[in-house]
């Protein structure tokens, strides 16, 4: 992905979560990277690799040179201060991560982070010179409720409310239903795509100016190489964020090979 943003690239961005060390990081984006570089026709997805900010600087230089991207799991909105166990969007930078997601299901329902703190964050991500994954989401109660939409909308309206068109089509949007994250239950690609249509026209009505259609969403969980090729047959799909099968090389080379040959 080069200095000018293209219109809705096609991106797999691996969340490692809180899993691996800075040597067994390290060595699973060696892995990576080589089998990338042994098949440079399905190289064309962007990569974007999410260690814990303790192997980000060894995962950053395994993957120099390589184009593929690293990205952070989360960040504070400050530049600095009195915010002991967090780190700062520059700190992130200063360490060549390109990505950060903000936003994570973990982050809003275990941690306990609020719209209004992931729209910070997203300002600050875009001020510190870090791609923004934002990511949204319903719970299971939630969709069953039918509340699906209403979520969708509130998440995304509370985080892009006053950005301008320009700026956010320089984001990128992860929907990841909570239902689905970690159980193995991944979305139909139907699912996935009526919830990103919501997201596109939401961004439409909240931005505007040919924002939703120009914005990558993402889809997350339980996204595996045996499901990703179809998800990505669908249009409004451009790629997805991996949590357990990004920690084998292997698999997550089948991810982002099948988003590579999908457009
Ligand atoms: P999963 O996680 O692929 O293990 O379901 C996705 C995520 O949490 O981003």
């Amino acid at each position: 992905m080069s200095a000018t943003w293209p219109r809705r690239p096609r991106l797999v961005a691996g969340n490692w979560k809180m899993h691996l060390t800075p040597a067994d990081g390290a060595a699973l984006a060696r892995e990576f990277v080589a089998l990338r570089a042994a098949d440079p026709a399905a190289a064309t997805s962007a990569v974007a690799l999410c260690p814990p900010f303790t192997a980000l600087s060894a995962v950053a230089e395994a993957v120099r040179g390589s184009g593929v991207f690293v990205g952070a799991q989360n960040m504070h909105a400050e530049l600095k201060g009195a915010f002991t166990g967090e780190i700062s969007g520059p700190m992130l930078a200063s360490l060549g991560c390109r990505f950060v997601i903000l936003g994570h299901s973990e982050r809003r329902h275990v941690m306990g982070e609020t719209d209004a703190m992931v729209a910070a964050k997203l300002r600050s991500a875009l001020r510190d010179g870090l791609t923004p994954i934002v990511c949204v989401g319903e719970l299971l109660a939630e969709r069953e409720g039918n509340k699906t939409e209403e979520v969708l909308v509130r998440q995304i309206a509370a985080a892009y409310a006053g950005l301008d068109a320009a700026t956010a089509k320089t984001t990128v949007i992860a929907y990841e239903p909570v239902w689905a994250i970690g159980t193995g239950k991944v979305a139909s690609p139907e699912q996935a795509r009526d919830a990103h249509r919501v997201v596109r026209a939401t961004l439409d009505q909240v931005v505007g100016g040919g924002t939703g259609s120009d914005v990558a969403i993402l889809y997350g969980g339980s996204v595996n190489a045996g499901n990703a090729a179809t998800l990505f047959l669908e249009d409004d799909i451009d790629g997805a964020l991996v949590g357990g099968a990004a920690l084998e090389a292997a698999g997550f080379w089948k991810i982002a090979a099948a988003a590579a040959v999908a457009r």
